[in-house]
């Protein structure tokens, strides 16, 4: 289908089974690409490319399955420029009631000379026969230009012109190498924009690399500039450091909507979900402190910070924990925490204590704060029932009335 999104939507074009999987360590087999792509479809992400058929008799099998049992999102499958790989996408896809076949092919000058050893004329060639081979079995193709950001604009603009020419319905301009900067990016965006015949007739797609940290800036600066297809990945997993995070780019559009003025389809409550699931399938863990879906992302443990939120959550916290599928905040006791946050948590563990419990409890915990990193729920039920305020019968196993003064 090559309708166009509304103006104020932008696609997401999720490639964490393609070229997520593709990097060190995240390699899936099939079961776990079809339960990572059923939980994409939960996601509700606009496109799932599943894989690249031409690569190994699995990711064929594994595009098949998906292509055939997954379903909302259209399904896409990588190709390059050479008809055996056009014709290995399409049969693994062909199933799919939305099959996408993404056709690429490198532009740069040093691709060009070093990678590919070919002539911009053999370059210009072999899109316009790759994208019209692939737009004769479905009228949904994608051409990206390999190393787009960093290939001379001028052949760019003449390269895209081709493909649309040729029958692309989306062209997708990557920042292969995560080299370029957000103005950079809008300034190539706007080029295309402006130079390229018939560009307004398609989705302009952008698909950055994680190099230099700028890949979800770069994404959404180009969402400013026009495109309206952004291509990502759950917990930014992709080639070396990675592609634009899939949560940070949706969050970042929602949580400044004011800004943007541009929503996705996602439902935003299954990326924690999400995210969990590909660390179980891959074993690739997220770092503690990454936006959105890092451990600590909703966590809080200094002491004025933990007022703050327990007074208004939106003193800290620019979104809700439920919007992203959290249970709530988490308020972490260590050192740093304060008599409020110890309150509440004894609050929410059944607890009711006066001034001087809580006094005499504060001055046990801030003794156990300062030996370990965090003190646990169990922790806290320990020091109460420790506390000459709170006989040891407490509420673990004790029942209420045991207990000074539990609710
Ligand atoms: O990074 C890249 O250039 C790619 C293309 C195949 C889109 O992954
Ligand atoms: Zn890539």
């Amino acid at each position: 289908m090559t309708t166009q999104p509304a103006p104020d939507h932008v696609r997401i074009f999720d490639t964490t089974l393609r070229d997520g999987e593709q990097s060190p360590g995240c390699s899936m087999g099939l079961a776990e690409k079809l339960e990572m792509a059923r939980q994409l479809a939960r996601l509700r992400v606009d496109i799932i490319e599943a894989g690249f058929p031409a690569v190994s008799e699995g990711d064929r099998e594994a595009v098949r399955a998906v292509a055939s049992e997954v379903e909302g999102p259209r399904i896409a499958a990588l190709a390059r420029c050479v008809p055996a790989d056009i014709d290995a996408a399409w049969d693994a896809l062909r199933h799919a009631p939305r099959p996408r076949i993404h056709v690429f092919l490198a532009t740069s000058a040093l691709h060009r000379e070093f990678k590919l050893r070919m002539a911009k004329r053999e370059i210009l060639r072999r899109t316009v026969d790759s994208v019209a081979r692939a737009r004769d079995l479905t009228e949904d193709v994608e051409f990206s230009p390999e190393d787009g950001s960093r290939t001379e604009p001028e052949f760019l603009g003449e390269v895209v012109e081709r493909a649309i020419a040729a029958g692309a319905s989306t062209i997708n301009i990557p920042d292969t190498v995560g080299y370029t900067m957000p103005d950079e990016f809008v300034g190539l965006i706007g080029y295309l924009r402006r130079h390229v015949a018939g560009i307004d007739g398609i989705v302009l797609s952008v698909h950055c690399h994680n190099d230099l940290g700028m890949a979800v800036a770069n994404s959404l600066a180009a969402v400013r500039a026009g495109a309206r297809q952004v291509e990502c990945t759950v917990n930014g997993i992709g080639e070396r450091a990675g592609n634009a995070s899939l949560e940070e780019v949706v969050m970042s559009l929602a949580t400044r909507h004011d800004f943007y003025g541009i929503s996705t389809g996602v439902e935003t409550r299954e990326i924690v979900p999400a995210s969990r699931l590909l660390s179980e399938l891959t074993g690739m863990l997220v770092q503690r402190n990454k936006a959105i879906v890092g451990r600590n992302a909703f966590a809080h443990e200094a002491g004025i910070h933990q007022h703050g939120v327990l007074r208004n959550r939106a003193t800290y916290e620019i979104m809700h924990p439920h919007d992203v599928g959290l249970g709530g905040n988490e308020l972490v006791l260590g050192k740093h925490s304060g008599r409020h946050a110890l309150r509440a948590r004894l609050g929410d563990l059944g607890f009711d204590p006066d001034r001087d419990e809580l006094n005499e409890v504060f001055v046990a915990f801030k003794r156990l704060a300062d030996r370990v990193k965090e003190v646990s729920d169990e922790d806290l039920l320990r020091l109460m029932s420790e506390t000459a305020a709170v006989p040891a019968s407490g509420v673990v196993g004790g029942g209420p009335e045991a207990g000074a003064s539990p609710r």
